[in-house]
């Protein structure tokens, strides 16, 4: 554990995921969906918050990520969901030289 309470962990390489794509990483204990959106990198839990379907199963399409389950749309960096005003949780992000890394805390 750092300092700051937050564990850093390396999930994927630089060129490993491509713009539009999720992927499924673990990072410490978590399952996290990793999403690569407009140039930027979320980390989302992989555990939809309506009955849990696992959201790096999904697609980004039309600017959101979809739930493979029934559909509720998350956006892809904040993992907010507009139409049901619940949000997914989230955890930083780092591009890094030697690859991309999530904080967990
Ligand atoms: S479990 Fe994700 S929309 Fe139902």
């Amino acid at each position: 554990m750092s300092e700051t309470g937050i564990n850093w962990y390396r999930v994927a390489d630089l060129d490993e995921l491509a713009e539009g794509a999720v992927k499924k990483v673990i990072a410490g204990e978590r399952t996290i969906a990793l999403t690569h959106f407009e140039g930027k990198y979320g980390a989302l839990d992989n555990t939809c918050p309506h009955m849990g379907g696992p959201l790096a199963e999904g697609t980004i399409d039309f600017g959101v990520l979809i739930c493979p389950w029934h559909g509720r749309e998350y956006h892809p960096l904040t993992g907010e969901c507009e139409a049901y005003g619940e949000a997914v949780t989230t955890f930083p992000v780092e591009v890094r030289s030697d690859g991309i890394y999530i904080g967990v805390s």
